[in-house]
């Protein structure tokens, strides 16, 4: 908890809790929510009195904005809990800034600090309960904030809703992943919104993924829009690749999301002493080191994807398949950040917040 005195949250619980319909040993991604969710509503130029309420849909006038224009940003962060029933967050101060700089992309309005972690807090407090101890267990929380004002008008809305629902998770993949690397499609171009958490961001994403699954790839690396030679991120998740011991990651950009999971990455790898090469990575040299054997490893990093490895890729028509490694930097990196999420270790870079 951040101040003594929390920001005033009306409060109205669930009269019967539906987590005992649950099977937390089955869950898929994203499928189940906990009995309550936090809302905030932005009216004439201010954000009202938070609220937590039951759980349910919402009613909205089908000419809100945000069904038209798009007007909608999100976050994903998880609440893990440890051994002793204490549950910790993971670097939120990242998502509540990165939240509220996709709101400035969008010509939304910010969310107020006091109202996103008191809220925050109070939320995951009512629902202790849907919080699993052990590694791979968390409860994904998904603030999101969408334009409702009712009007067609193509301007931003002078009225939104800020809302954070919660969600039991497990893992997001099953097994290891193969992607395919685009020959055409882009996440954004400089100066269009890749480096915010745009919903719009993700719906681009569905139609060259589906043609990526057609050829047995789950997922879709995203090229840059101007030669497609150059590696940006994928569909879910930002990207790493071990070439021999050095590991290579794309810059952040424009049009590349500046990944909490991949940021940690970074500074666990530079204190342990592994190289971090932070550079344009050209889709040439990965099918280069691939062929010459001196790639070992992709892996994927997010909130949702934790760390994921990544078994092939495919590239203009050819498949290229990755040995499994003894060491893997991705088995390695995935425990150090488990470790500290689960408050199993020491956390020397203050990253883990107590609820
Ligand atoms: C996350 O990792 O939290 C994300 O928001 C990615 C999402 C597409 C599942």
């Amino acid at each position: 908890m951040r101040n003594a005195i929390r920001q005033a949250v009306d409060i109205t619980k669930v009269s019967e809790s539906k987590i005992g319909q649950v099977d937390f040993n089955n869950l898929n991604f994203g499928k189940v929510f906990t009995d309550h969710m936090f809302v905030c509503d932005y009216v004439n130029g201010e954000w009202q009195t938070p609220k937590i309420v039951p759980y349910g849909p919402l009613t909205l006038d089908p000419s809100a904005r945000v069904f038209h224009y798009g007007q909608a940003v999100f976050e994903g962060m998880k609440a893990y809990k440890d051994d002793h029933g204490d549950t910790f967050l993971f670097r939120p101060d990242e998502n509540f800034k990165r939240i509220n700089k996709s709101s400035e992309r969008l010509a939304m309005p910010e969310f107020p600090e006091s109202y996103f972690f008191d809220g925050l807090n109070t939320l995951l407090e009512l629902e202790n309960d849907w919080i699993k101890p052990g590694f791979g267990n968390s409860l994904y929380i998904r603030p999101f904030s969408i334009a409702t004002q009712a009007s067609v008008s193509a301007s931003e809305a002078d009225e939104y809703k800020f809302m954070i629902i919660c969600s039991p998770a497990q893992s997001y993949y099953s097994g290891d992943v193969s992607v395919l690397i685009a020959e055409e499609f882009s996440r954004s171009a400089n100066g269009g919104i890749g480096y915010a958490k745009a919903a719009g961001n993700y719906a681009a994403q569905f139609y060259p993924t589906n043609l990526a699954k057609k050829q047995g790839y789950q997922q879709i690396i995203w090229t840059d829009a101007d030669t497609h030679q150059y590696i940006e991120e994928a569909g879910t998740m930002n990207l790493f690749f071990r070439v021999n011991d050095t590991l290579l990651t794309a810059p952040i950009s424009d049009r590349i999301l500046d990944g909490v999971t991949r940021k940690s990455l970074i500074t666990i790898a530079e204190k342990e002493g592994i190289h971090v090469d932070v550079r344009p990575i050209k889709v040439s040299e990965i099918v280069d080191a691939a062929t010459n054997g001196s790639l070992k490893e992709i892996f994927g990093a997010g909130t949702a994807a934790v760390v994921s490895p990544i078994k092939a890729f495919g590239y203009k028509g050819e498949h290229y398949e990755l040995t499994p490694q003894e060491n893997s930097y991705a088995a390695h990196f995935k425990k150090a950040l488990l470790d500290i999420q689960y408050n199993k270790v020491e956390d020397p870079f203050g990253w883990r917040v107590k609820v």
